[in-house]
This record gives structure tokens, sequence and C-alpha cells, in this order.
């Protein structure tokens, strides 16, 4: 079959090793099911990946991917969840938690194997294309915003950048939950663009807010730190999921504990979250923000946007 792997790492030309070719078929395991994948969206994962993040040299070629939705061998439409072994279902006793394509191989492949109890039935009113954006970038949002975060209509949040996976679903769900969300991004477009989404302000990096907030969502890092802990309130929280510019940021101690700052690691969420998430989405008529959809052939391509940062919400490869 037809899938995007990772055959040798670079980490400033993450492209130069990724091939997109035949692979054998996924395994056939007990309590596992083989998903006709229909649309996997991408993530930084896979760049971290091609960068030699996560992945040791021996474990090459490693198909990529980490979230997915298609159509299980009895027809049932289901959207899949990415973290394998966190609750125990279908791996050894003392697995340890990872996720799709760092162990397993991943969903950027015309089929993928995964314990059964990681599918949800894809919520009937997105495509196959707006589903796959579902459970990386749209749970860790969610989780963020809802569980780490425990906002309420009426809290206010500011969302570090504006263009990626995790910020569109953070801005687009904040919105729907009838928060204040306010957005920073280093480009005037799509500062403009996420007013259009609903978000109450956008600013410049490192602009000052109108308003210190409850909670701050950081995926940028290095870049955005300084700001983060400056533009929550104190007792709020920064919930950190991602440090896309860097990871070593003056740590801004002294106003942490002097503001009572809650910092908080996120990583993705569990299946029950995804299927909440699913239900959400439903209720509130809330669809994935779509930068582009390509086919799987053309995964090269479609990374590309990731690199260089300039897309707006998700890039979805299709097989
Ligand atoms: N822990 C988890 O479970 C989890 C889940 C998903 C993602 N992540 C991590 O979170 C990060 C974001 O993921 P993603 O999928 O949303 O990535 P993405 O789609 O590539 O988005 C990148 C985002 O970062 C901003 N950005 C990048 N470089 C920046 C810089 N130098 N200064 C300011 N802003 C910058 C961009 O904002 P503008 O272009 O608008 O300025 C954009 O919003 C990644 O590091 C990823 O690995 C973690």
């Amino acid at each position: 079959m037809l899938a995007a792997s990772v055959t040798s790492f670079s980490s400033d030309s993450p492209l130069d090793g990724l091939q997109v070719g035949d692979v054998p078929e996924p395994a056939t395991r007990e309590h596992w099911t083989t998903v006709d994948v229909r649309a996997a969206s991408l993530n930084h994962h896979d760049l971290w990946s091609l960068r030699g993040v996560g992945l040791r040299k021996e474990q090459l070629p490693m198909v990529l991917g980490t979230d997915a939705a298609g159509v299980a061998p009895d027809g049932t439409e289901v959207v899949v969840h990415g973290v394998i072994g966190a609750d125990g279902h279908g791996v050894g006793p003392r697995e340890r938690r990872t996720l799709l394509s760092e162990h397993y191989p991943g969903t950027l492949a015309q089929r993928v194997s995964v314990p059964t109890a990681n599918l949800i039935p894809k919520p009937a009113a997105l495509s196959f294309e707006e589903a796959a954006c579902l459970p990386v970038s749209w749970l860790t949002a969610y989780t963020m915003l809802f569980t780490t975060g425990g906002l309420a209509p009426g809290d206010s949040v500011l969302v570090q950048g504006a263009g990626g996976g995790v910020s569109t679903a953070a801005v687009l769900l904040g919105v729907a939950a009838g928060l204040e969300v306010f957005v920073t991004s280093r480009s005037a477009e799509k500062r403009e663009r996420a007013l259009s989404l609903g978000a109450a302000a956008a600013l410049g990096p490192g602009e000052r807010l109108p308003k210190r907030v409850d909670v701050v969502l950081e995926s940028v890092g290095q870049a955005t730190w300084q700001h983060s802990v400056r533009s929550v309130r104190p007792g709020g929280t920064i919930a950190v999921c991602g440090a896309t510019s860097g990871d070593a940021p003056p740590a801004e101690l002294a106003r942490i504990f002097f503001q009572e700052l809650r910092v908080q690691g996120v990583t993705m969420g569990s299946r029950d979250d995804l299927a909440a998430l699913a239900n959400f989405v439903s209720h509130h008529d809330v669809k994935p923000l779509i930068d582009s959809v390509h086919p799987l052939a053309r995964t090269r391509e479609a990374m590309a946007g990731l690199v260089d940062g300039t897309q707006f919400g998700k890039i979805v490869v299709t097989p």
C-alpha cells in the first residue's frame, strides 16, 4: 500500500527524509482493527519525527501520521484516536503510552491498524477531511481550554499563534463556547482571519492585551513565553502543549510564584475526551478549518506549508 514514511532524519531539511512509496500492509492483531484511511491531517509531530525528535534510527522507516478518519471493515465511519496504550486497550500490560508513528506505523497511509478501542464514530456532519483534524490538534486545544483551563462562558483566553492547527481549533472552540478569545500572530493577514473567526482581538507578537486573561494557551514556546506569563491574570493558568520556536525561554519564575500562576502541560487527551469533543462539534455545529487538501502521493508538497508556517488551519492528506 502507499504510505508516507520517514527514512532518515534532518533537523535543517526535514523533508529530505520523507519518502512516499509502497510499504507492507499493516499487521493484523487480536483486538485491533485495520481502518481504510479516507483522510489524515498533518501535525507538527510529523515534522518533529522527520527531524529525529522522538524516534530512533533503528525504528526507520516509520510511517508518519498521528490522526485519521476512515472506514472500519464493517462499513462504520470512524475517527482514529492516535494515543496507543494509555488506557491499556490492545497492548501488553506494561507497554508505555505512544502516539501512532512513534512505535506503531502511522496514518499517512492507505490503511492503518489500531486497537479497536481507539475508534470512535465519525460525527455525521463532518466530512472525512474535517473529522481527520480532531484527534491531535483539536483534541489538544479542547483539553487545554476545558479540562486544564476549566474555562466557562464569559471567561477569557489568549491563544498564542493564529494560523496553526492547535490555534485555529482553540479559537473556533473558544468562540463556540462563549469565551472572550484573544490571539497573537506574526502575520497581519492571519490576525485578520482570526478576527473573522470571532476572536475579540488579534495582536502582534508581544503586544499588550486590553486585559489579563484567565488562561493562556501556549504552543509556540520560546518566542511567546514571556508574553504568556505577562498576559495571564494573578492565579491564572498557562496550558502548555508545544514549543515550536524553541524550548529555552527565560523561565520568568519570579512572576510565576509571585502571581501564583499555574503552568500545566497537556498532551492531547483520552479517547473519552475525543468522544466528548466529537459531541461538542456536532452540537455546536463547529467545523475544523482546513487550509488545504492534498493527495497522499503529494505529501511532500503538503508538508512544505507546515515547514514554512504559512498555513491557516489544518493541512489534510487523502489516500
Ligand atoms: N502536546 C500535544 O499533545 C500537542 C498536540 C498538538 C501540537 N503540539 C505541539 O504544539 C505546537 C503547535 O502545533 P500545531 O500542529 O498547531 O503546529 P502548526 O500548525 O505548525 O502551528 C504553528 C503555530 O505556531 C506559531 N508560530 C510558529 N513559530 C512561531 C514563532 N517563531 N513565533 C511566534 N509564533 C510562531 C504560528 O503562529 P502564526 O503563524 O500565526 O504566527 C502557528 O500558530 C507544535 O510544537 C506541536 O508539536 C503538541
